[in-house]
């Protein structure tokens, strides 16, 4: 199969702001919202035909959900999506329920600690309803609690076995949670503080998405067509093929966002500044830390500040140096370097009175010695009865049963053991965990003895990592160790590689928070 992204110019679009989703109903103790799956058609550049697009309220990516801290939600997320498949790109599903001929779709708020029954169970899926009974109805009402600090968490589709597809179709966005503490630091805000979610895709020559085609059943001969990631020829910031942003010259707080399906990006602007991240996946850091880079894995957020301050009239990229596949394959090449472009082109319309604190939060650091359990769960390279590549958790399958079952309110060390050549972001719904080290072993020799040999010092968290993180990048030949207390509900949860191609396939396993 042949497809061409058409070329494209670069920094032609503005960048889009996402709209901020208005509540539906706002009662005394909880507000509620709705929220549409619907088929939309935009244009992603002004030199594309519209494409067609999964969107959450019309819009791609999904509106801004804002909500403070402890401030109790319900979200009523309903499927109203074609009963037919309409994309171009290849829908084909695995595993379980793969007959059912609707779009399924199912709603995680990625880094939020909800409820089990609300946490969107990629089996727990719902279609449009068209013509099905029993499990198929067309709508979920959860609820979300809220009781986290503030910090950058994203909403996408996580239905199983086609997670990959439904966000690439468009089904991701942006939900804040704000509390009074960050209000007081006086970060940059209003116009000045602007979520940026990062993706990649290709595009056939008329519009449409392209995705490569993965053959349920491939035949050997066809095995090469099947990738095991998606690569995308241009990068895209909101929904736009390389947009630009006018900016004042003073400082901007930026929420980036890695939401793409498979690619890593490791950020730098091209004028050399630095970025001053304050937050990383879920919330503010101890102090702001200043970078010239930010690696940031699928899934992985940034919360970062950046201070366009004397710089009047300059053009400054943000530009991608991270090799894809990561980490052994090649550079980017001139389209997928570019991001988006910073202009420093309007007036200060007034002084900028917003500060870089030097101090943050407070970060309380798990004590070893508290914890009541340690895992060892190996990342597995493996191969299904086509030969295809096959990503496992602790060798097993989604369907295997249930081995990861933590007590409520106890703390766990688990040793993530990278036994493949690709760095993996490790994703564990409900908990927030510290990353505790990294330390390179020998791979051949535990897959023949089962024991880690540890081959070089045990390497601390980079700079940029040390806060509070949901998924945190497992290098190859290396053990990555993280910290992290269960709780506070019991249930069904599930933990996986963010990677959408692994993640749908099979590299995804359920864990139970028991009593
Ligand atoms: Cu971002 Cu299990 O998801
Ligand atoms: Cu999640
Ligand atoms: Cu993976």
């Amino acid at each position: 199969m042949t497809h061409k992204t058409p070329d494209l110019t670069k920094f032609t679009d503005a960048l889009p702001i996402i709209p901020q989703l208005g509540p539906h109903q706002k009662g005394n103790s909880f507000t509620y919202y709705k929220v549409r799956m619907t088929e939309c058609r935009l244009s992603l550049h002004s030199e594309l035909n519209p494409s067609a697009l999964w969107c959450y309220e019309n819009s791609y990516p999904g509106p801004v959900i804002e909500v403070e801290s402890r401030e109790k939600t319900y979200i009523k997320w309903i499927n109203n999506l074609p009963s037919k498949h309409f994309l171009p790109i290849d829908y084909t599903v695995h595993g379980a329920h793969k007959d059912v001929p609707e779009v399924r779709t199912v709603v995680h708020v990625h880094g939020a600690s909800v409820e089990w029954e609300s946490d969107g169970y990629p089996e727990a899926w719902f279609t449009n309803g068209f013509k099905q009974k029993g499990p198929y109805f067309r709508k979920k009402v959860y609820e979300y609690e809220n009781k986290m600090r503030s910090c950058t968490l994203w909403y996408h589709d996580h239905a199983l076995g086609i997670t990959r597809l439904n966000i690439y179709a468009g089904l991701a966005g942006f939900y804040l949670i704000r509390d009074q503490h960050e209000r007081s630091l006086n970060l940059p805000f209003g116009q000045y503080e602007i979520p940026l979610m990062i993706q990649d895709k290709s595009f056939n020559e008329d519009g449409s998405l392209y995705y490569p085609k993965q053959p349920e059943n491939p035949v050997p001969e066809l095995e090469a067509s099947v990738s095991p990631e998606f690569f995308g020829d241009v990068n895209l910031v909101n929904g736009k093929v390389w947009p630009y942003l006018n900016v004042e010259p003073r400082k901007y707080r930026f929420r980036l966002l890695n939401a793409a399906n498979s690619r890593f990006y490791l950020l730098k602007l091209d004028s050399g500044q630095f970025f001053y991240q304050i937050g990383t996946d879920s919330g503010l850091m101890e102090f702001p830390i200043g970078v010239p880079e930010i690696m940031l894995a699928p899934a992985e957020r940034a919360d970062v500040i950046v201070d366009f301050t004397n710089l009047e009239g300059r053009k400054i990229i943000l530009e991608n140096h991270a090799k894809a596949p990561f980490p052994g394959g090649k550079m980017p090449d001139r389209n997928t370097a570019a991001v988006m472009e910073f202009r420093v082109s309007l007036p200060l319309s007034s002084i900028d009175t917003s500060v870089i604190p030097s101090f943050l939060l407070p970060y309380p650091v798990f004590k070893e010695n508290s914890i009541s359990r340690t895992r060892f769960l190996t990342l597995d390279d493996n191969h299904d009865q086509y030969g295809r590549e096959l990503m496992l958790l602790d060798n097993k399958t989604w369907d295997d049963p249930i081995s990861e079952k933590p007590r409520l309110e106890t703390i766990e060390i688990w040793h993530l053991i990278n036994l493949t050549d690709d760095a993996h972001p490790i994703h564990i719904h409900l908990v927030d965990f510290q990353i505790l080290d990294r330390r390179p072993f020998d791979a051949e020799k535990f897959k023949k003895k089962k024991v880690i040999s540890y081959t070089g010092p045990s390497i601390p968290p980079e700079p940029q990592e040390r806060g509070w993180k949901d998924t945190v990048r497992a290098n190859p030949e290396q053990v990555t160790r993280i910290i992290m207390k269960f709780g506070p509900y019991t249930g069904l949860y599930v933990w996986h590689c963010h990677i959408l191609e692994h993640e749908d396939y099979e590299m995804m396993r359920p864990f139970i928070v028991i009593r």
